[in-house]
């Protein structure tokens, strides 16, 4: 086993250009701005930056809708400035992973328009044509409500061209070899300019076969052993971690037997069983989904998050779960979207209450894997439900108490700032909580500073404890001789749970606690008896704290 798999025990930070700092006053964000706040980045302590698109696009879907794979969007900045960019965060020590949305381009692609405008074009057949409308047109929408359908006629091509996601978003033919190839070459292209790999978007969609009279669509999942076959021989500590929201039946498919596929998957069933544990005080379907998507290879990891760019998809809660997540942290209308998801932010969802939402990230931060954190959460940030869609929790990120909260000297922002009310940029913004030891964001940067000192969560095995309370999330972690312990109370009144655990070797019984003095001895029947606070969380080391003079190199 390689022991510096960089991603095993990483804090990584999603964020957009646009909306993080604007330099150069135009309101809308760009490399140069991001930049500058590389040394924020850097004192929150994350290690890795994922960049939602950022190449040339159209912008009608917040750039996944690409139409040049090999240029920054202008608006940005230059392939200079994002030089620029990769190498100041190389010299801070932060990776970058980029989006790599593959799966369709923008409508205004040059590819499409070439493909739409002649039949005998090269790129015809790099899009997915059909003469008439096929009978399941209206049938897998991604976007259901806002998207009719899955194909839509082009007046030009004069048939009808598929579209998994929006209409403005033609499918890429993935099965065509010279797409493939492409595809390759994209990664090739920015891999060569400093980032560390990619996060994959939609790769259910990119790896399945697709065209009019497939009525059964299967996934190809050799092809995602060709893509990390290639990156690995460019740059060998490169990843992809993969969005792919599936069964976890099939988990290890994407992870390959091996370990010869993806790097990484987003965790989606940990994170919908999550928000379901947090809405009704019951782990047992968390600790289902912990148990169900363990098995991974060795090399494998799991992307933990709470919240990202798009809504909370609910969609693989029965309904009744559904149902209880929505009365509690979505009940109206607006707070939902697709019939399936919540559009809002982490913190309003938990009523800007600070023990849930530490209560939260403390599970984020020590359930199995990597954690994701989402730009402006570390501030707890709200959202904007009068903007569309996933627009809503897209907004300028929060600097300071200056006009448009520090984003831009332009009186114009691309999305407007959160202002006034109780997560305005007025009252939640980072130069304030600097100032504040016991703010938000005070307190994410020791609670991160404290994870990346514990990579048993990144590395090791966990079990799940029976703590005999299924409000009391128990997790332990056991890797190369030390091991550590979790507990998180989901409920809002005090609960004390009691249990035994295995010593490691000579040490003893305490659990010595991380975050405070109140550590813990077992009683005489050999049992710890804990009270915990409502939504109260507990870091522990079994054994005492010369756990890193036993560590051992295996
Ligand atoms: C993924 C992205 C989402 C985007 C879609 C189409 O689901 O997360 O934001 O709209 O792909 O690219
Ligand atoms: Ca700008």
């Amino acid at each position: 086993m390689i022991k510096d798999l960089w991603y095993k025990n990483a804090i990584v930070y999603c964020l957009s250009v646009g909306t993080f700092m604007d330099a150069n006053g135009d309101g809308i964000g760009d490399f140069q701005g991001l930049m500058r706040r590389l040394d924020y980045l850097h004192g929150l302590g994350v290690t890795a930056l994922w960049l939602m698109p950022f190449q040339k696009s159209p912008g009608r879907d917040d750039g996944y809708d690409i139409s040049d794979y090999y240029a920054v969007n202008p608006a940005y900045g230059s392939l200079g400035d994002f030089v620029e960019f990769t190498h100041g965060a190389k010299q801070r020590g932060i990776r970058v992973l980029i989006d790599l949305v593959v799966n369709h381009t923008s409508d205004e692609h040059p590819w499409f328009q070439d493909a739409r405008r002649d039949p005998n074009s090269k790129y015809r057949d790099w899009y997915i044509w059909s003469k008439k409308r096929p009978a399941h047109a209206d049938t897998g929408m991604v976007f259901p409500s806002v998207q009719k359908s899955t194909w839509t006629h082009d007046s030009r091509a004069k048939e009808w061209y598929f579209h998994r996601f929006y209409d403005f978003q033609p499918d890429l033919n993935t099965s065509n070899p010279e797409v493939q190839a492409e595809l390759l070459k994209i990664m090739g292209f920015w891999i060569q300019l400093g980032v560390s790999g990619f996060r994959m978007d939609a790769v259910p969609f990119v790896i399945s076969t697709k065209g009019a009279d497939v009525t059964k669509p299967r996934e190809q999942y050799e092809m995602l052993r060709d893509f990390r076959e290639f990156l690995q021989w460019r740059v060998g500590d490169s990843i992809i971690l993969a969005e792919a929201n599936v069964l976890p039946r099939t988990d290890m498919q994407y992870f390959g037997d091996d370990g010869d596929r993806m790097h990484m998957m987003f965790n989606f069933q940990v994170n919908q069983s999550l928000f379901y544990a947090l809405a009704t005080a019951d782990t047992r379907p968390l600790a289902k989904a912990m148990d169900k998507t363990e098995a991974r290879p060795a090399s494998g990891q799991w992307g933990i998050f709470l919240r990202n760019h798009d809504e909370l998809d609910l969609g693989r809660l029965s309904e009744t779960q559904r149902q209880k997540v929505f009365d509690a942290f979505g009940p109206h209308k607006e707070d939902q979207l697709y019939g399936r998801g919540i559009r809002r932010r982490l913190a309003p969802m938990l009523s800007g209450d600070r023990r849930r939402l530490e209560l939260a990230y403390s599970l984020m931060f020590t359930l199995p894997g990597t954690p994701v954190l989402r730009y402006g959460d570390e501030l707890g940030m709200g959202d904007d439900l009068s903007l569309p869609e996933r627009t809503c929790c897209r907004t300028p990120m929060q600097w300071s108490t200056e006009p448009n909260g520090g984003f831009t000297k332009s009186g114009k922002p691309i999305v407007p700032v959160i202002s006034g009310g109780p997560y305005g940029f007025e009252h939640v913004n980072a130069a304030e909580q600097r100032r504040d030891p016991n703010s938000m964001l005070n307190w994410m940067e020791r609670i991160i500073r404290m994870r990346k000192e514990v990579p048993e969560v990144g590395w090791g095995d966990f079990e799940v404890l029976n703590t005999g309370d299924d409000a009391v999330l128990g997790l332990r972690y056991d890797w190369r001789n030390n091991a550590a312990l979790f507990l998180h109370n989901l409920a809002h009144e005090p609960r004390e749970v009691a249990f035994s655990i295995r010593i490691i070797g000579d040490s003893d019984d305490r659990l010595i606690n991380l975050l405070s003095a109140d550590h813990s001895h077992a009683g005489d029947n050999g049992k710890h008896c804990i009270c915990i606070e409502g939504y109260g969380y507990r870091w522990y080391r079994v054994g005492g704290l010369d756990y890193l003079l036993k560590r051992t190199d295996f």
